[in-house]
C-alpha cells in the first residue's frame, strides 16, 4: 500500500488552527516555555511541561495528530460481521507480490478477501469472493471514526479512532456517486477528506448510508456498499483517500502495478541470505530479515518525514515522530543499498524543520538550528514533555546522516545538498556548549537528558555519549567544510578542541560527570546503560573515545545489563557494539536472543518493557535491519567478509549490495 504517501500526511494529519483552540480558560498560545538556569542564565525551554498550564501543555503534546481515515469491513445480513460469526480464519501475506489473502467462513459459507495496497495513490483494493454475495447476504461496510479526546489520563494515545462523538463530525455521500464510482466526504473541524470508491461496470455496486443524517448513534457514520445484482459471486473495488473528490484508478490497474512495484522493491538494493546455515537460529533470523524489510517499506518509506514509533498502524506517542530516533528508523536504507528511500526523507526533513529550529535557537540565545525532539512536519512545534525539553542527542544526528549520504554518493553534489543543514547544526552545537570557567573546557548541560532518560536532568553535566557525539559531529562538520573547500568557522574548531571528554571512573566510562564507581550498582542507571554501549559502533571512531576504555566498559555493561532488562532497540545497539569491539559471538547472541526479543507472527518487533504501546515498534524492525547490515556488511575500517558474524557456529551468510556503516 502506498501508505508512505499517506504518511506524507496531506489528509492524515488533523491540524487544528492554533489560534482558536480554547481549552477552558487556557490557550495554547499562553504557553511560552519553562525557564531553567543554563550556564548561569535563565533560558526558556520550549518543550518542558508548564505546571501552571497543564491543559495548554497537554494540547501542545497532542496536536496536530494523525487520524484514522476509515474502517472498511464486511456486513452479513445487514449487520457488521462480528468475530464470533467467523470460523476457520486464515490469512496469508504474499510478500513478493504484496497481496494479503484472508479466508474464513461465515455461517458455514466460504469467504475470501484479497487485499492489495497501491504505491501510486493512497488507495487499497479489495476483492471479495463468496456465494453469500449471490444470496444478497454479504456487503462491505465503511465507517468513519472521530479522533480521541486528549486527556492526561493516558501515557500514550494508542488509538484507531472512536465512534462516541457522532455529532462532532459529519459524513455525506459525494456528488459523483453514480455509475462506477462513489465517494464519501468526511469533515472533522477544519479537516476534511474524501473516501473515493471505484468498481468495474460488470459488477456494479451501490453505496448507501445506514442511519439517517444527523443521527446521534455510534453507527451514525456507517455506509454499506452492496452489489446491484446477485449475478456474481465476487466483487472488487478501489477505496482511495484524498483531500478532493476524484475518480481513483480502477482496481485492475492498481492490482497490476502494485505487484510490479513490490517485485521491484525486493530486487533493489542489498540482501542477506542465511538459509545455507546449519545453525538452528538461522530460520527465524531470515524470517525477521525479510518481514522487517516488508514492514519498513509499508510503514517508514515516507517523503520528507520520519515514521512515528508505531508506523502507520496506531498513534503511539500521539502519532508524532521523534527526532532522536531518526537514525534507528532510517539509517538502514543507506546500508542496505536502498539510498533512494533515505534520500526521500533527508535532508528534506531537516529543511522543513529549519525555520522553526533557527527561531527556537535564537529565542533561547543560541545560534544555528536547535532541532526539536518530538514534532510534526507542519508546524515543527517541539511537543512539551518531561524529557523533551532538555534531550540532547537528536542534535548531531544530521551530521551522522550527512556522512551516510556522502558515503553512498561521495560527490560535491551531496556536499552542497546537505551543506545548509550541516552548517546550521554545527553552529548550534558550537554555540550551545558552555565554557566552564574552572576547567577551561566546554560542557554540555545541565540541564540535560541523555539517551537513557534516567539521570537527574537539573544536575546532569557531560553525558558520556552525548559529549562524544558532539565531538564527532563538530569534527564531521569541519571535515565537510574542508571537502567543500570552504573555511571552517573558528568557533567550531575552538569548541571541538576544548570540549570536555566523556567522564571516566576507575578506568571505565561513566554515564555522566560526577558519578563514582557505585553507579554500577545504582538500579536506576544500570537498568539501561546503553549510552555507554553506543560509544563504539553506533558512534563512529572519534578521538574523543578511547577504544580500550570503551571495550572494558562494554564488557562491564555485559555483566550488569542482563537479558531481562534489555528492550526496545537495545539488542541492535548491543549487536552493533559487539561487532565493533571484535566480539562477533556476542553480536550474534543479541541478534538471535529470541526468548527475550520477540517478533510477532507478522514479523513486527515487540518493544517490551513498561507496556502501553502495542506493536508495531518500528525502531525494533528498522534497528534490527541496521544491525544485520552492520554485522554482515561491516563498518568503516572493518576487515574481511561478514566481520560481525561468528566463525564455526554453523553460520553461512551470503550477501550482496550492502554498504558499510560509518
Ligand atoms: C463535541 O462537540 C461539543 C459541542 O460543540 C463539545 O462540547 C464537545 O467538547 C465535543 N467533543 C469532542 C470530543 O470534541
Ligand atoms: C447523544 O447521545 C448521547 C448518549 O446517548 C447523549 O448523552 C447526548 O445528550 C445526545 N446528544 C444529542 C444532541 O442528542
Ligand atoms: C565545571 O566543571 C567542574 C568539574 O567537572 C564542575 O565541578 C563544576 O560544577 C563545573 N561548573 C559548572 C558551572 O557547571
Ligand atoms: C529542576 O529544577 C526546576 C527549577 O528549579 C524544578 O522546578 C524542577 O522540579 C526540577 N526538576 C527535577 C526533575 O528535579
Ligand atoms: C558515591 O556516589 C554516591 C551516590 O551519589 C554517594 O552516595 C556516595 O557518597 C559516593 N561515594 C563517595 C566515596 O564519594
Ligand atoms: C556493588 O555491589 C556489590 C554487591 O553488593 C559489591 O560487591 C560491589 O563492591 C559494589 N560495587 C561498587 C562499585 O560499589
Ligand atoms: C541461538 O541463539 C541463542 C540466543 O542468542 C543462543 O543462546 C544459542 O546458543 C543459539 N544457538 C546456536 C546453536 O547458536
Amino acid at each position: 500500500m502506498r501508505v508512505n504517501q499517506v504518511a506524507a500526511g496531506y489528509c492524515l494529519l488533523l491540524a487544528p488552527s492554533l489560534a482558536v483552540a480554547r481549552i477552558d480558560s487556557e490557550l495554547p498560545s499562553d504557553y511560552h516555555g519553562v525557564p531553567r538556569e543554563t550556564y548561569g542564565r535563565q533560558v526558556f525551554y520550549d518543550a518542558l511541561p508548564d505546571p501552571n498550564l497543564k491543559q495548554a501543555t497537554q494540547w501542545l503534546i497532542g496536536n496536530p495528530n494523525r487520524i484514522n481515515l476509515g474502517r472498511i469491513g464486511l456486513t452479513y445480513k445487514g449487520a457488521t460481521v462480528s468475530s464470533s460469526q467467523i470460523t476457520q480464519p486464515k490469512q496469508v501475506l504474499d510478500l513478493w507480490n504484496g497481496i494479503i489473502t484472508s479466508t474464513f467462513r461465515i455461517n458455514g459459507k466460504d469467504v475470501k478477501v484479497i487485499t492489495q495496497g497501491d504505491f501510486e495513490e493512497d488507495a487499497v483494493v479489495f476483492r471479495v469472493e463468496s456465494d453469500l454475495l449471490k444470496r444478497g447476504d454479504l456487503g462491505v461496510e465503511l465507517d468513519f471514526p472521530y479522533p480521541p479526546i486528549h486527556t492526561t489520563a493516558y501515557k500514550y494515545e494508542v488509538f484507531a479512532g472512536v465512534y462516541d462523538f457522532p455529532l462532532n463530525h459529519t459524513t455525506s455521500i459525494g456528488t459523483n456517486s453514480k455509475g462506477s464510482s462513489a465517494s464519501i466526504k468526511h469533515q472533522l473541524q477544519e479537516t476534511s477528506y474524501f473516501a473515493n470508491l471505484r468498481w468495474p461496470g460488470q459488477t456494479a455496486l451501490e453505496l448507501s448510508r445506514n442511519d439517517p443524517g444527523g443521527s446521534n448513534s455510534t453507527t451514525a457514520h456507517r455506509y454499506t456498499l452492496k452489489p446491484v445484482s446477485r449475478k456474481s459471486s465476487s466483487i472488487i473495488f478501489t477505496a482511495q483517500f484524498s483531500p478532493d473528490q476524484r475518480n481513483p484508478s480502477p482496481p485492475s490497474i492498481i492490482q497490476a502495478r502494485n505487484k510490479l512495484e513490490w517485485n521491484k522493491y525486493w530486487q533493489e538494493g542489498g540482501f542477506v541470505d542465511v538459509t545455507a546455515s546449519s545453525n538452528p537460529n538461522a530460520t527465524e533470523l531470515q524470517r525477521r530479515i525479510v518481514t522487517s524489510q516488508y514492514h519498513v517499506r509499508v510503514n517508514s518509506a515516507a517523503k520528507g518525514q520520519s515514521p512515528q514509533e508505531s508506523g502507520l498502524m496506531n498513534n503511539g506517542w500521539y502519532g508524532k515522530f521523534h527526532m532522536e530516533m531518526v537514525i534507528w528508523h532510517n539509517a538502514h536504507w543507506a546500508t542496505w543499498g536502498k539510498q533512494k528511500y533515505f534520500d526521500n526523507i533527508f535532508p528534506e526533513l531537516y529543511e522543513r524543520l529549519l525555520p522553526s529550529s533557527l527561531a527556537r535557537a535564537k529565542a533561547m540565545g543560541w545560534q544555528g538550528a536547535r532541532w526539536p525532539k518530538m514534532t510534526d512536519p507542519i508546524y515543527g512545534i517541539n511537543s512539551p514533555g518531561d524529557i523533551n525539553g532538555v534531550l540532547l542527542w537528536q542534535q548531531p544526528h544530521a551530521l551522522y546522516l550527512a556522512n551516510l549520504a556522502y558515503q553512498a554518493s561521495p560527490t560535491r553534489k551531496t556536499l552542497q545538498r546537505w551543506d545548509r543543514v550541516v552548517t546550521e547544526t554545527a553552529d548550534y552545537m558550537a554555540s550551545y556548549a558552555g565554557l566552564n570557567a574552572s576547567t577551561g573546557k566546554y560542557d554540555l548541560g545541565p540541564p540535560s537528558y541523555g539517551v537513557t532518560e534516567n539521570t537527574p536532568p537539573n544536575s546532569t553535566r557531560n553525558l558520556a555519549y552525548e559529549i562524544a557525539y558532539w565531538s564527532y559531529g563538530l569534527d564531521a562538520a569541519r571535515e565537510w567544510k574542508r571537502k567543500l573547500g570552504q573555511r571552517v568557522p573558528d568557533k567550531w574548531t575552538h569548541v571541538a578542541a576544548n570540549l570536555a571528554l566523556p567522564p571516566q571512573v576507575d578506568g571505565l566510562y561513566a554515564v555522566y560527570d560526577g558519578l563514582n564507581s557505585s553507579w554500577w550498582n545504582d538500579t536506576k542507571l544500570n537498568g539501561d546503560p546503553r549510552s555507554l554501549i553506543m560509544l563504539q559502533g553506533i558512534l563512529p571512531d572519534t578521538p574523543a573515545v578511547n577504544p580500550m576504555i570503551a571495550l572494558a566498559t562494554a564488557d562491564k555493561v555485559a555483566q550488569v545489563w542482563t537479558d531481562d532488562k534489555i528492550r526496545g532497540w537495545g539488542r541492535p545497539v548491543l549487536a552493533i557494539n559487539s561487532a565493533r569491539i571484535g566480539n562477533p559471538s556476542r553480536a550474534m547472541y543479541h541478534l538471535t536472543a529470541y526468548d527475550y526479543w520477540k517478533f510477532d507472527d507478522a514479523g513486527f518487533a515487540i518493544r517490551g518493557g513498561d507496556g502501553g504501546t502495542p506493536p508495531p515498534f518500528m525502531p525494533g524492525n528498522a534497528g534490527f535491519l541496521y544491525a544485520v547490515a552492520y554485522v554482515v556488511g561491516g563498518w568503516s575500517g572493518s576487515k574481511g567478509d561478514a566481520p560481525g558474524v561468528p566463525k564455526g557456529q554453523g553460520w553461512i551468510v551470503k550477501h550482496e549490495g550492502l554498504l558499510k556503516a560509518l
